[in-house]
């Protein structure tokens, strides 16, 4: 890694909490394989308008943003790109002139669904959960041409999700966890739902019928382990970190991410939270 310079500039992800972050590990790899002089870090922040400013003040290149601040940046933004408007969350800055909101979890799910060889094109995916993740992935799962259904413990929530689906023209429908049709067979089941993060059990007893099973908690949750014992193949939720990640990379550096050495620091670590 290049010695830190009086020209070495800065990156980082901000959020709260932040301190399980793995995204200082596989960005600094990337620098280090790519020979960008660049450092990146994790902040743990309460002001979130003064870290913007604050970093923007410094010279940041960019930054990421994770929970819980994905849509709460908004309003500190220049200007947003057309995914983040349509996802109503931003996960990366580009600072340089006014700050640019970008969104590449969409994006990032998508790569790592096609990289495991599902053809979204005519695929029935079933998304549980219409939060702030739920949100930020399936509009661009249906731009890829995939009809999706989104079941959520509020239906209320699965209802305006679906709507903003339809409304920007993509096929969509919508149910509560109980409603789910079982007789269905879904090409992809996510679980973009918080449950798992602290070792929950999977939120439904029964699941429909699936050939793909992805988690976007990024252990193995019980959603996963179900999903292995019923033959479902795995999308590892670890791979939309990584893809999601390569994206940012190269909106903030305009050349292609290392993906390699970003994922084998990943998967260096070993992944336990
Ligand atoms: P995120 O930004 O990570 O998506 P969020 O916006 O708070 O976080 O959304 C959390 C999602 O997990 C929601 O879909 C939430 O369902 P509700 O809209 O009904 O709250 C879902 N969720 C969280 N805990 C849950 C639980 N115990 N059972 C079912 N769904 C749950």
């Amino acid at each position: 890694m290049k010695p830190i310079t009086a020209r070495t500039k800065l990156l980082g992800v901000i959020g709260n909490p932040i301190q399980h972050s793995l995204s200082p590990l596989m960005m600094n790899a990337a620098f280090d394989a790519s020979g960008i002089d660049a450092r990146y870090m994790a902040f743990e922040v309460s002001d979130l308008e003064s870290a913007v400013s604050g970093a923007r003040s410094l010279g940041f290149i960019g930054l990421n943003v994770t929970v819980p601040f994905k849509e709460k940046v908004l309003p500190f933004l220049g200007s947003l790109s057309p995914e983040a408007e349509l996802a109503g969350a931003v996960n990366t800055i580009v600072f340089g002139g006014s700050p640019e909101g970008h969104s590449t979890d969409g994006i990032g799910a998508v790569t790592a669904i096609k990289e495991r060889g599902l053809y979204l094109g005519d695929a029935d995916v079933l998304i549980l959960g219409a939060g702030g993740a739920a949100k930020a992935i399936s509009f661009a799962i249906a731009e890829a041409g995939a009809e999706v259904t989104i079941a959520n413990r509020t239906v209320s929530k699965a209802e305006s999700l679906s709507n903003a689906l339809i409304s920007a023209g993509y096929s969509s429908l919508y149910c509560s966890l109980s409603d789910i049709p079982l007789t269905k067979k879904y090409s992809l089941i996510i679980n973009a739902t918080s449950v798992g993060l602290n070792g929950e059990p999977s939120l439904l007893p029964d699941l429909p019928k699936y050939v793909y099973a992805m988690d976007l908690v990024y252990k193995e949750t019980d959603f996963i382990a179900k999903a292995k014992s019923a033959g479902a193949k795995i999308i590892p939720g670890l791979d939309m970190l990584l893809y999601q990640g390569a994206a940012a990379f190269e909106l903030w550096f305009d050349e292609k991410a290392p993906v390699d050495v970003m994922r084998s620091a990943l998967e260096a670590k070993n992944v336990d939270h």
